[in-house]
């Protein structure tokens, strides 16, 4: 009888894969510990999860979704596909490489509905605090079941921290921002394009939620599009109705000042400036500190935490690979748990952390930033059992996004990509993503006859 305590805070796909990868071990046969997850949502799926709420929840508590309406998957489906759950195996059909939020969210529930992995988790419950007791080498955690207002404590022998890092906004200061008439807001409580119609837009930052929520609302009517950035401009070629400046250096009123000496009036300011891993349930010396990146410090394997390896990062990298990456470390650390894999000395850990850093400073640019995440996914797969995939493959599928990208903002989610997992080319959606309007399941999944279904 294995009567460890692994305790998981957050539901989202990080968490979902540890439920799984402990799932794969009792389907075997094996006696696995006893695990608890703490989910403050009332369901699971983490970002995939929308709410239309921004600032504080139904019971007060931060809201954590970042996703918005008319959200399309960014990157070709393919680059993210389970390994133990194909596209083929839940949609019984072949769909389109970028499918729309609530299809996604689909795809992950699907998986885990298959388990009993429910009756793990305690939702709207929040991991308040976490202390670790030297002497019994447990964690206690400190939750707020906040459906019936309670507080209570419990012990873990190990703590996985799944909460997400794209949920606390980054938010700078522009001189004269406080005078501005219009709305002011962060990329976090952007919930859909529609209140942007006829508005000229002003969106700092220059990267993936700038350029995203920049095509959506020139898609969904605004009157223009600019994007402000700071170290380097996203550098596609816009249509007509977006363009890129250089960063904005205060503003007066209504009016933008840019560092190029340009000036333009704008209605809304959409700060996109990204997110602060932050974990107010955490002491300082059980805090991971970093930016987003892909490898944070302290981190061995990118998972264990230096200091003290039964507290258990997942998910915490900057992502190109997400569903997958997330699972190859759920198989890890659950192999670690059983004890199948002996972890090295700290030293050895740190050794093999700064390898790792050191070749990330040799990365320049995207295509060498998919060559590290591709390598780092294949070191975790030679570690466990997680069902291989062609992980080279995947990467150059990365490859061809950047480059579709670069070649035509507004068509790159027209295009498919064939499944490492199937082997099944992805069919092109009925309408063109510039056309598309709706981004319900329903519409999506109503297939024209160009589709045939899979017999599989
Ligand atoms: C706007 C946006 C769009 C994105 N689009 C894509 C995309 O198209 N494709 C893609 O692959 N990835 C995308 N991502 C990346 C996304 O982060 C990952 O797909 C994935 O959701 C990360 O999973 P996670 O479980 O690590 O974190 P999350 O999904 O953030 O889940 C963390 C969970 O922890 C819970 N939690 C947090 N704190 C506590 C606490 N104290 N107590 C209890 N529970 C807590 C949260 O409620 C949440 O359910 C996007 C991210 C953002 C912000
Ligand atoms: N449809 C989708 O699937 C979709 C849509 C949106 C977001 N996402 C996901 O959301 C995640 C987060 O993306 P993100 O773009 O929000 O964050 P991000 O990738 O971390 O980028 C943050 C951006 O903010 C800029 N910035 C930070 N501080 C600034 C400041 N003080 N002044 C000006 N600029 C500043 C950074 O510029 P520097 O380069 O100068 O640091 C960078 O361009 C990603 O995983 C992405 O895939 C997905």
């Amino acid at each position: 009888m294995n009567n460890k305590r692994v305790g998981i805070i957050g539901a989202g796909p990080s968490g979902l894969a540890q439920l799984r990868a402990f799932e794969a071990l009792k389907n075997k046969g094996i006696d696995t510990p006893e695990i608890v997850c703490f989910e403050k949502q009332s369901n699971w799926g983490g970002m995939w999860n929308y709410s239309w709420r921004t600032g504080v929840g139904k019971f007060g508590e931060p809201v954590h979704g970042s996703m918005y309406k008319y959200l399309w998957s960014n990157g070709p489906k393919e680059c993210l596909e389970f390994s133990d759950y194909s596209f083929d195996e839940h949609f019984k059909k072949p769909i389109s490489s970028y499918p729309p939020r609530p299809v996604l969210f689909d795809y992950i529930q699907g998986r885990i509905e298959k388990s009993n992995a429910r009756e793990y988790i305690r939702f709207n419950t929040t991991a308040r605090w976490v202390d670790f007791d030297n002497t019994t080498e447990k964690f206690r955690l400190i939750l707020d079941d906040l459906k019936n207002d309670e507080t209570y404590t419990e012990e873990f022998d190990y703590l996985i921290v799944a909460s997400g890092h794209f949920s606390t906004p980054n938010m700078p200061h522009f001189d004269g921002i406080e005078d501005f008439p219009g709305h002011i807001m962060h990329a976090h409580d952007f919930r859909g394009a529609d209140q942007f119609k006829n508005q000229k837009l002003l969106l700092i930052g220059s990267s993936y939620s700038a350029e995203d929520i920049g095509v959506q609302c020139y898609k969904h009517g605004a009157e223009s599009v600019t994007l402000s950035y700071r170290s380097n401009p996203i550098g596609v070629e816009w249509p007509e109705g977006i363009k890129e400046v250089p960063l904005v250096t205060h503003f007066d009123g209504s009016t933008a000042h840019f560092s190029n000496g340009e000036t333009e009036d704008f209605d809304a300011v959409v700060m996109c400036t990204g997110y602060k891993h932050k974990f107010p349930f955490l002491p300082g010396k059980l805090r991971l500190k970093t930016k987003n990146n892909l490898y944070p410090d302290n981190l061995y394997k990118g998972v264990f935490f230096n200091d003290n390896p039964q507290l258990i990062y997942l998910g915490m990298q900057d992502q190109y690979y997400t569903f997958n990456m997330f699972d190859t470390q759920a198989w890890v650390s659950r192999d670690f748990i059983m004890g199948d894999y002996q972890m090295p000395s700290k030293e050895e850990r740190r050794k093999d952390i700064d390898q790792w850093l050191a070749r990330y400073d040799q990365v320049e640019d995207g295509l060498g930033d998919v060559d590290f995440q591709s390598a780092y996914i294949k070191d975790l797969i030679r570690l466990s059992d997680y069902p291989e995939f062609n992980v080279d493959k995947v990467g150059a599928m990365f490859k061809e996004w950047l480059k579709d990208k670069e070649e035509n903002i507004l068509t790159y989610r027209d295009k498919t990509y064939k499944s490492v997992v199937t082997g099944t080319q992805a069919v092109e959606h009925h309408t063109e993503w510039m056309d598309e309007l709706d981004d319900s399941k329903e519409r999506y999944l109503k297939f024209n006859e160009r589709v045939e279904e899979l017999t599989t």
